[in-house]
């Protein structure tokens, strides 16, 4: 069986490791390579900087890909047709007989679509999960890569239940499987191997008593003028009480250069790569995000999470106290990081699998060899 990988986006790269390692793992129980199933990675380049991009292969050992596209930046229709374009390509030189595409990026939207014009079959991972915001381009292409996807491995049985609820059970060939989460599976495997690198092993020991981990990106936060200082307004009241670490995304960056926002006492860094994220997490006291991944990862750490959206995908979170929306509400903010971080919690109740979300995922996919 021959898998094409297609990623192209910083979150993309941790949860495709994950299923990687696992083929790889079985490739070595194979007797011989013509038996071996084989794996080619196209990165579509939509991340392309070292520090959200190629740190994230060395680090986590992802195999190299066999296509970078260098297709990063431009407007959603632009970047997500160029996509299309030369993943087509390599699938007509290729004939994979599968594509695994990871989450709701435009790379994800891209590389299904290839597939599908194809009559390649096409596995989502992350499938199911709804923010019910289509303003959104995320929840735009996860809906979209859930509808013509054969392979729905959703992280939750709430993701489960989002897909009934659109009549998945009964769309041709669609088989929707409850297999955990990657990130689950990546915390386990990295967190044993996290050592800090310098630069961070500076600000933990500079911040010893204890930091805050602030993560922004979102186009709805950063492209919004108004939410935007909302958020790094209320950012940099907090870093007046305790300090607050922010690895700044491009995205992030260039919006507050073309505002004019300045960031004072909140300490903003580079991006930073899986491992000094881990340590970041285990570290803090609290995280305050943006990001869908982050929100589990803070979760994973047991720390509680104050969430810079209006809606999550994330919804158990919420519901089980660890997780709180505050949009970009500046009051909200503040008053969480005053109320509600501080609540005596439990995390142990598990909500993402069992950790074994990548071998779940491996076996459904070999074992359906030669399926039509
Ligand atoms: C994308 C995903 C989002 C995901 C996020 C993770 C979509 C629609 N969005 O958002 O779901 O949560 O990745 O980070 O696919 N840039 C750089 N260097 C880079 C990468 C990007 O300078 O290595 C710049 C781009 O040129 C662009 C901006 O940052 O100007 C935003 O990048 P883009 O890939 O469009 O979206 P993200 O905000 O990263």
């Amino acid at each position: 069986m021959k898998i094409a990988t297609v990623v192209g986006a910083r979150p993309q790269f941790v949860k495709a490791a994950v299923v990687s390692r696992e083929l790889q793992k079985f490739k070595r129980t194979c007797k011989s390579d013509v038996d071996a199933p084989k794996e080619i990675i196209v990165h579509t380049g939509q991340h392309y900087d070292n520090q959200m991009s190629d740190i994230f292969f060395k680090e986590m050992q992802i195999p190299r890909p066999a296509y970078h596209l260098g297709l990063g930046g431009g407007t959603h229709g632009s970047m997500t047709g160029q996509m299309l374009v030369r993943i087509e390509e390599i699938f007509f030189m290729e004939k994979p007989d599968a594509v695994l595409v990871y989450g709701d990026t435009n790379s994800t939207l891209a590389g299904a679509l290839a597939a599908i014009k194809l009559h390649i079959p096409v596995a989502h991972i992350e499938a199911g999960l709804r923010s019910f915001n289509m303003q959104m381009p995320e929840e735009i292409n996860r809906i979209l890569t859930d509808r013509i996807s054969r392979w729905l491995f959703c992280p939750t049985e709430i993701a489960v239940q989002n897909l009934k609820r659109e009549g998945a059970g009964k769309w041709p060939g669609a088989q929707i499987y409850n297999v955990g989460d990657v990130m689950y599976d990546a915390v386990l495997f990295y967190r044993e191997r996290a050592t800090p690198g310098s630069l961070l092993n500076n600000l933990l020991a500079q911040y010893k008593d204890g930091f805050y981990l602030a993560t922004v990106h979102r186009q709805e936060n950063t492209d919004n003028t108004q939410r935007l200082k909302n958020i790094i307004t209320a950012l940099e009241n907090i870093a007046t009480r305790v300090p607050v670490i922010l690895p700044l995304h491009p995205r992030t960056r260039k919006y507050l250069l073309k505002t004019g926002l300045e960031l004072r006492r909140v300490i903003a860094i580079e991006p930073i790569g899986y491992l000094d994220m881990i340590c970041l997490l285990h570290n803090c006291k609290a995280v305050f995000t943006d990001s869908g991944g982050v929100q589990k990862e803070a979760y994973f750490f047991q720390k509680p999470c104050i969430t810079l959206r209006d809606e999550t995908e994330w919804v158990e979170l919420v519901e089980h106290g660890y997780n709180r929306l505050v949009g970009a509400d500046k009051a909200k903010i503040i008053s969480a990081e005053q109320e509600f971080i501080h609540r005596d919690r439990d995390f142990t109740k598990p909500l993402y699998g069992d950790g074994h979300a990548g071998k779940k995922i491996i076996d459904i996919l070999l074992n359906s060899r030669g399926e039509k």
